[in-house]
């Protein structure tokens, strides 16, 4: 048991996590349990937030004080705004909730601040953005805030994470990297033909 854990572990390790500058690698989460997870969130009849600019959606962030800036920016560069598009898939909602709770006890998380899936289609962007809720939210009573980020589908060439300097690609599944600032830019792009989904956690 011990030496099949340990071979696991090493031919699960990317060297390339070593290099990493505004995140670390905080190791692997196994779950049996992604299809499934994806599943539940797919069939799932509840209201699901869908991030994306149309004119049907623009409310969504003109009307949000938090995203002023961040929507500023990509208007005032011209961004492609047909190519934005993320939705965010919550436990207890749209999966099992006991996968949160069971991801922040595997990070020592005593208190979970937020957990969400994000799902990136074929061709879509979430540009470059930091999440103004972070900060917002963020309560330094209860200590320092940490973020986490697990990869929970098999990697596809085009499936990119990009977290501050560092360009996150190319992950087994169940890799976990830990966020050096949990308000950092970021982007995430599906370049690739198969949906991109990641986890997002974030706890004291
Ligand atoms: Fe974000």
């Amino acid at each position: 048991m011990g030496k099949t854990y340990k071979r696991l572990k090493m031919e699960k390790f990317d060297p390339s996590l070593l290099r990493l500058q505004d995140s670390s690698y905080a190791g692997h989460y196994e779950s049996t349990s992604w299809d499934d997870i994806i599943d539940q969130m797919n069939t799932s009849t509840e209201t699901l937030t869908v991030f994306k600019d149309t004119p049907a959606y623009e409310h969504q962030w003109a009307s949000d004080p938090l995203y002023e800036e961040t929507y500023s920016l990509w208007k005032e560069n011209d961004f492609n705004f047909n190519s934005i598009k993320w939705r965010s898939y919550y436990p207890g909602i749209h999966f099992d909730g006991s996968l949160a709770t069971d991801i922040a006890s595997y990070l020592g998380l005593n208190i979970i601040h937020s957990c969400w899936i994000s799902r990136i289609d074929p061709g879509f962007f979430a540009p470059l953005h930091c999440d103004p809720f972070v900060a917002e939210i963020h309560d330094p009573e209860k200590g320092e805030l940490k973020r986490y980020a697990v990869f929970i589908t098999p990697s596809e060439l085009g499936h990119i994470f990009i977290l501050g300097q560092d360009h996150l690609y190319n992950f087994p599944v169940g890799t976990v990297i830990k966020w050096n600032n949990p308000n950092e830019l970021h982007i995430g792009i599906n370049g690739s033909m198969k949906t991109k989904y990641m986890i997002n956690v974030l706890g004291y």
